[in-house]
Order: structure tokens, then C-alpha cells, then sequence
């Protein structure tokens, strides 16, 4: 039947996922981070898992009060360069890469050794230096690899989805509407659109879980064609 059929395309299958939100360091005490919690790069890698893949979870450290499956293989990052290492270094033996962290766009351009102090200077205010972080999807090797992208969009979803999706040079865009406030973010229900190069096709509203399985039959689709 279809399921077993697209469970096998999978079943051994290296997969290389990254879940949560970096956090970029202003001080040893201080972050900047976003309101990912990393539940549904977590539940794709459950699904997968469970699908017999061979998975590599590389989580960032907000996410590490979920429990994660034994046999899964982890590694803890907290800011995007950190992450954008163990991507790198782990790209090569992965036949599905899954892109569902949420990465900071900007780090601290010079984060302080000393926790910083208040200063009586320039009114009340603080001016932080941001830099730019590397575009982690966007620089992995594309070859060998059927490799899935995440977008969180407030408006023209689809629109801007299949832009990043080329942009990035990514099989597969998972598009949320984040302006839809009771999915998303924290919940543990989502809804997407999945966007390929030969369209688009919505997931509808349901546990992050089904979601996940969503993803990973169109993945399987997509290889077996
Ligand atoms: N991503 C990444 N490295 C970054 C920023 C994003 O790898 N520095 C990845 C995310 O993990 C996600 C995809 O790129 O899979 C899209 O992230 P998103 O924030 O929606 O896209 P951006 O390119 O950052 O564009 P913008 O935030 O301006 O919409
Ligand atoms: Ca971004």
C-alpha cells in the first residue's frame, strides 16, 4: 500500500535536521533569541526515525527541556555560526538535509568578554551593533542531497516562499503564515504550505506530528520520482 511505499524510499536514509532558535550571546549572562521552540524540527525528527532514517538532530539549547528519542544522534548548538559549523561539517553524509531551526539573521558584532554595565551615558539609551550571521541554508552544498527549507511569513506567503526556495536553491520550502497567532510559535498544532518547484500544496491546521509526517511523505515523494 502507499504508506509502506513511501516509508521504504526513507527507511535507512541518512537525515541531517536542525530544530529551535539560536541565541546570540551579548555577554556571558545575555542573549538575543526568537520564540522558536524547536517542536516541530523535533517532531520530523521522531517521524523520521520512526520511518527507520538514520537521523542527526543538531538542536539548539532552548529546546533541550523536550525529550528526544534515544536512537537519535544529537548535538547542542546556541548561536547560528555554532550551528552553521555542525551543519557544515555533517552535510556531506546526509541524503535529506531539514533546515527547521530558526536562525538569528544578525549576532552581536562584538559581544563582551565582562558582563556589561549600566552606563550614565548617552540618555538611557543603548545602541547594540548587530552584524549579519551567514545564511546557513543557503551555503550548503546542494549536491547529493535532497535538501528542505523553512519560511516564516506575516504576508504574501507563497510568494515569498518560492522566492526563497530559489533564492536559497532548496528542494522543498515548509511555508508557515505566522501571522495566524494560534499555530505556529510554541503551539503544538501547525499549518503549511509545502512549496516545490512544481507548486504549492496546504497542510492543513493539525498536531505538529502529522504535520512532520506531511513533510516527510512529500520528501519520499519527491525522491521517488
Ligand atoms: N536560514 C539559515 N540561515 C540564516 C537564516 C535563515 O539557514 N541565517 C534558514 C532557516 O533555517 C529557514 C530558511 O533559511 O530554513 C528561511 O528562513 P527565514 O528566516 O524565513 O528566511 P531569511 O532568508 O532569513 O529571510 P527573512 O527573514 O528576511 O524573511
Ligand atoms: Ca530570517
Amino acid at each position: 500500500n502507499e504508506m509502506t511505499d513511501w516509508s521504504k524510499t526513507l527507511a535507512e536514509k541518512k537525515l541531517l535536521i536542525s530544530a529551535g532558535g539560536t541565541a546570540e550571546p551579548l555577554d556571558p549572562v545575555r542573549y538575543l533569541t526568537n520564540r522558536s521552540s524547536g517542536k516541530m524540527g523535533i517532531a520530523i525528527a521522531h517521524v523520521a526515525a520512526l520511518l527507520g532514517m538514520d537521523v542527526h538532530l543538531i538542536r539548539t539549547e532552548s529546546t533541550l527541556s523536550l525529550p528526544v528519542l534515544p536512537q537519535i544522534k544529537q548535538s547542542v548548538v546556541q548561536s547560528a555560526v555554532e550551528l552553521n559549523q555542525k551543519m557544515l561539517a555533517h552535510e556531506a553524509e546526509a541524503d535529506v538535509i531539514i533546515m527547521a531551526a530558526a536562525v538569528s539573521d544578525y549576532r552581536i558584532a562584538t559581544p563582551s568578554d565582562q558582563k556589561m554595565k549600566k552606563t550614565k551615558e548617552a540618555n538611557g539609551h543603548l545602541t547594540l551593533d548587530l552584524i549579519e550571521n551567514p545564511d546557513i541554508l543557503a551555503g550548503l552544498p546542494k549536491d547529493n542531497h535532497y535538501v528542505v527549507g523553512f519560511a516564516a511569513e506575516t504576508q504574501h506567503v507563497l510568494e515569498y516562499a518560492q522566492d526563497k526556495r530559489k533564492r536559497k536553491g532548496v528542494n522543498l520550502i515548509v511555508a508557515n503564515d505566522v501571522s495566524q497567532k494560534e499555530v505556529g510559535f510554541g503551539s503544538d498544532e501547525n499549518a503549511v504550505y509545502l512549496v516545490s518547484e512544481t507548486g504549492h500544496r496546504l497542510v492543513e491546521q493539525q498536531s505538529k506530528i502529522k504535520i512532520a509526517a506531511a513533510i516527510l511523505n512529500e520528501v519520499a515523494q519527491q525522491l521517488d520520482n
